[in-house]
């Protein structure tokens, strides 16, 4: 089915057009730029932007997937988690377009969509070929982005129970945290990742976070946080800056604790409950990062299952594709809005609520 699919819940406005899993088109507007001078997301300003952007970016995915208006099956929107009144945004957006359509509406949660993120198929125009993306469920899913960092046991689409969830701040904000403590603007990830390249992650000493308790099957990153601004002052001596080769350095120690943090936790999960999964899906901002795919791919060999990756960094971060593919498989089900005037935001919606499908 043919679907138009929407995503507003942070600060991307996107839209998109989905063939089962192929993706016609895939439009991100971000905001990045307009939040950085902030140090984060500014709910207001989000909304605002959404309201601007939200009928241009979704009238450029309609026309850029050279989909007929009349051939859209149904319209998907991410009703949460995200930011409530930014999530309002991009659900009017999509009654008014399922109305104008006269077509159905798919409610779908964001974290939903990130998994679904690895199995979206590229179109073959592209000349660069697909990847198999033939996944058998049940599967593991880990979604690790700037809000979340959930490792979910994928019984079938639309059947999830998480295995382990993190305790305070998610991955992609401890990395944007510690990026900001560097001085390397907002969001941090990626330019941490280019710095991280170039230095030791053995330079210094960073205690990794709740070592020795990954039984306790939770990530938790609010203690390296702290770690590491002791340990900036304790670099920097009396000086007022760092230099150069100090930053590489803390960012190559504090992106590979993180990380191992993260593989630690998740391994202790996957080694000691060796079953029937042959995949683990990964998705969210985080999983473009090319340090933690090296480590992800000795995770998952270990553990006995294929790393099954988004085919671009665009369809890792937040975006309408995936959105778009995760509501096919509810649509296949059958599983629409019964009325789409009752369809509301649900900024704290989690996966394994019963309410999912
Ligand atoms: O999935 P996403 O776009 O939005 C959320 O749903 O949160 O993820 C954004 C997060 C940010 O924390 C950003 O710093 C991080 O993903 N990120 C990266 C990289 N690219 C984006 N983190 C590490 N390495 C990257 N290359
Ligand atoms: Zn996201």
């Amino acid at each position: 089915m043919i679907i138009l699919a929407i995503d507003t819940s942070c600060d991307e406005t996107a839209a998109a057009v989905t063939s089962d899993n192929l993706v016609l088109s895939n439009i991100v507007w971000s905001q990045a730029s307009e939040h950085a001078k902030f140090g984060g997301v500014v709910p207001n300003l989000a909304k605002r932007a959404h309201e601007e952007r939200i009928s241009w970016v979704v009238e450029q995915a309609i026309k850029r997937s050279g989909v007929e208006r009349k051939k859209i099956g149904a319209v998907g929107v991410t009703i949460g988690p995200g930011l409530a009144i930014a999530l309002e945004v991009g659900i009017r957006q999509a009654k008014n377009v399922a109305g104008f359509l006269n077509k159905p509406l798919v409610v779908v949660n964001h974290i939903e969509g990130h998994i679904f993120s690895a199995m979206a198929r590229r179109p073959v125009k592209s000349g660069r070929g697909t990847a198999d993306v033939n996944i058998r469920f049940p599967a593991w899913a880990l979604v690790v982005s700037g809000g979340h960092t959930e490792l979910i046991w994928v019984e079938a689409p639309g059947k999830y129970k998480v295995a382990a969830r993190t305790l305070d701040d998610a991955l992609g904000e401890a990395l944007d945290k510690g990026a900001r403590m560097l001085g390397l603007g907002y969001p941090g990830g990626a330019v941490l990742e280019k710095l991280a390249r170039r230095g030791d992650p053995n330079s210094y000493p960073l205690p990794l976070p709740m070592s020795g308790q990954e039984k306790r099957r939770k990530f938790s990153y609010s203690g390296l946080k702290t770690a590491m601004w002791r340990l900036i002052e304790k670099v920097k001596e009396s000086k007022d800056a760092l230099n150069a080769e100090q930053i590489e350095n803390l960012a190559a120690v504090y992106q590979e604790r993180a990380f191992d943090h993260l593989i630690r936790v998740s391994r202790a999960i996957l080694v000691s409950e060796r079953n029937e999964a042959q995949d683990m899906l990964c998705g969210g901002g985080v999983a473009s990062n090319l340090s933690l795919r090296k480590k992800l791919r000795v995770l998952t060999k270990e553990a006995g299952v294929k790393l099954r990756l988004p085919y671009s960094a665009r369809l890792c971060g937040d975006n309408a594709a995936m959105i778009g593919v995760a509501a096919s498989f509810k649509a296949v089900e059958g599983k629409f809005a019964s009325d789409i005037g009752l369809v509301d935001r649900n900024p704290d919606w989690k996966i394994d609520d019963p309410v999912i499908s």
